[in-house]
Formats: C-alpha cells, structure tokens, sequence
C-alpha cells in the first residue's frame, strides 16, 4: 500500500532518471514547498544540485539569514545568496498595477536565475517547488472558462530562451502532502508547519506603489502580528497569517498630537489547499491587544482593520 516513504523513494528516482549526471539549479524561496523541494533533490543528487536564493527585497524580517543558515550550514548545500534587491525595488518603483508587479517580478525571477545559472557552469535544469493547485489554479478557476486570476511566477514553464529544462517533482501534491514528504525527509517540524510565503513575496501584501518605507513598516506590523498568534498558541490553526500595508493614510490621534499614517489590514485565513479559504475567527480581545501593540510598537501605521473575506470571493493575498 501507498506511503509517503515509498512516494519519496520513487520520487527520487525519477529525479536522477531525469536530470542524470547533468547539474540543476533550485529556486529557494524560504517557503516549505521550494525548501521540501531541494531537500527531496539533494537527497536524489546531492552536489549536482545548487540552490539560488533570491532576495528580492520582498522578504519578511530576518527571512534571508533563517533561509541561508539552514541550508547552507545546516542541510551544508551549495548555495547562492543573490543579494537583488536594488534591481527588483528599482524595476518595482512607480508599478501599482497588480499584475504588472507580477509580471515584472517574475521576468526578473528569470533573469537571475539565468545569471547565476551561467555562474555554477553548464546548469541544465531548474527545479521549482510548484504544487497541483499551482498547476490548475494557473489554467482555470472553480472549473469555468479558462481565465488567469493571478500570474504566478513559478508556474508555466520558462521561456524557451532560458535554455534550462524544468524539475518539478511537487507537481502531483497538494500541500498537506509536501508537508507529510518534508517530515519525511527530516526537515525539522517548526520548519514544516511554517505558514506558506508567496514567491512574489510582500509586492502582493503591498497594494498599490511599493517603496522601501512601506516595506519597512509592513515587516515590522507583521512581525507582530506573528508574534501575536504564536503567544496564543493559534500559529498551527491558522493556515496563513500576514499583514498588507494599505495604500491609504489616515488621520489618527496620538498622546496630544495628530497622527496622518498608513492603515493596514491583518489577513488571517484557514485552508486545506489554499484553494478556498475561511476567515479566521479571532476573539475581539485578541484583534483589540492585536491592533494596540502594532500601533503602539510600528511608527508610520495608525490604524489596523481585520479582513474578514472568505476566498472565494476574495483571494488569500491582495493581490
Ligand atoms: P491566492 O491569493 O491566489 O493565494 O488566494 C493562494 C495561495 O497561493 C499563494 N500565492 C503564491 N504562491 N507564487 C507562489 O509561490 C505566487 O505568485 C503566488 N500567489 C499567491 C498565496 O500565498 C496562498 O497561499
């Protein structure tokens, strides 16, 4: 009978049936599904692999060293951290189209990565941790016309140009599975149960222009938030968690003086697969404590509102 044990197995053989002797490159994006994904490759073809984590500037507090500590001196592999974030801020600046910024982030995505593919030597291949809900959500929704709700920038093949052939050994699994196969392969629980992060990072947390102050704001707002859910222990039952920063400011009162900051929007959400997704039903003392703390400790955010639209209709991220 089927196990996640025989599964992993014979996703490894497919992995060294299909890349051979020739050398791979993976984009870690500090999410479970690339991290499982480079794992499982690793393990299938341990140096031929090297791994390119992009900061893109669009990463959470602390994200690059947790990603870059664990891979490169805990798993010990080859790994490449492309510090970008001049060229996708700078590209980004002046953008508040949604799918322009995804756009222009994916192309980028592409362009790196083909730098840094000539720079390990003859890469013949790039693995990518993209899912079965990727797959489908990116050619249809709920079964009606085909239409795209969002670009996805890991979905849909490469361009022919970039020469590099796809490994995507998550492409049968949904994410309760990715999470059962990374177990398997020893990464650590709190690694596992870490809320899914999207490629396109904090840009769709951003609605509207990113620049650099918002950023900076919204890392700090939602690294309370954060904090928030872990000390009530609601980090595993809730599916994502995150803050976006709205692109509005608005009159608020501080101490004697008159405050004008952004208002931001707490998104909590729960899911089995990301494909539909219910608030999450969070008491009035845990918004109310919520929403003093990030006033209180992120300068440049004044007011806090609780988003509580299910997807379908809405979408998880904003954008
Ligand atoms: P939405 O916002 O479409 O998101 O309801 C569903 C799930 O997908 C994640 N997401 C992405 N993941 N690249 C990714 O790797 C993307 O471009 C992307 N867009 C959304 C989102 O965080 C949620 O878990």
């Amino acid at each position: 009978d089927w196990t996640m044990g025989a599964y992993k197995d014979e996703a490894i053989r497919k992995i060294r049936e299909q890349v051979g002797d020739k050398k791979v490159i993976c984009g870690l994006s500090g999410g479970v599904d690339s991290s499982v994904a480079a794992v499982l490759i690793h393990e299938a073809i341990g140096d031929q692999l090297t791994c390119v984590f992009v900061d893109h500037g669009l990463l959470r507090q602390g994200e690059a060293e947790e990603v870059v500590t664990m891979f490169r001196d805990h798993y010990n592999m080859p790994l490449i951290h492309a510090d970008e974030q001049d060229l996708f801020l700078g590209e980004l600046d002046g953008q508040f189209d949604p799918e322009t910024k995804r756009k222009i982030i994916g192309r980028l995505f592409i362009d790196v990565f083909q730098k840094h593919a000539a720079e390990v030597g003859g890469a013949k291949f790039l693995a990518q941790g993209t899912l079965y809900p990727d797959v489908i959500e990116s050619v249809s929704f709920s079964g009606g016309p085909s239409v795209t709700i969002k670009s996805h920038h890991n979905v849909g093949g490469l361009p022919e140009k970039m020469g590099l052939k796809l490994v995507e050994p998550l492409r049968e699994l949904f994410k309760d599975e990715v999470r059962a196969l990374g177990l398997e392969l020893g990464l650590p629980d709190s690694f596992i149960g870490r809320h899914p992060f999207p490629g396109p990072g904090l840009a769709i947390r951003c609605p509207g222009e990113i620049t650099r102050e918002k950023l900076e704001i919204l890392r700090k707002a939602d690294a309370v938030f954060i904090d928030q859910i872990r000390k009530h222990g609601l980090y595993d039952e809730i599916w994502q968690a995150f803050v976006a920063i709205l692109p509005v400011r608005t009159v608020g009162v501080m101490g004697d003086g008159r405050t004008y900051d952004f208002a931001c929007a707490l998104r909590a959400v729960t899911s089995v697969d990301g494909m539909t997704a219910d608030y999450y039903p969070f008491s009035h003392e845990f918004l109310g404590e919520t929403a003093t703390r990030i006033i209180n400790e992120v300068q440049g955010i004044n007011r806090v509102t609780y988003d509580i639209t299910s997807k379908p209709p809405g979408t998880i991220e904003w954008e």
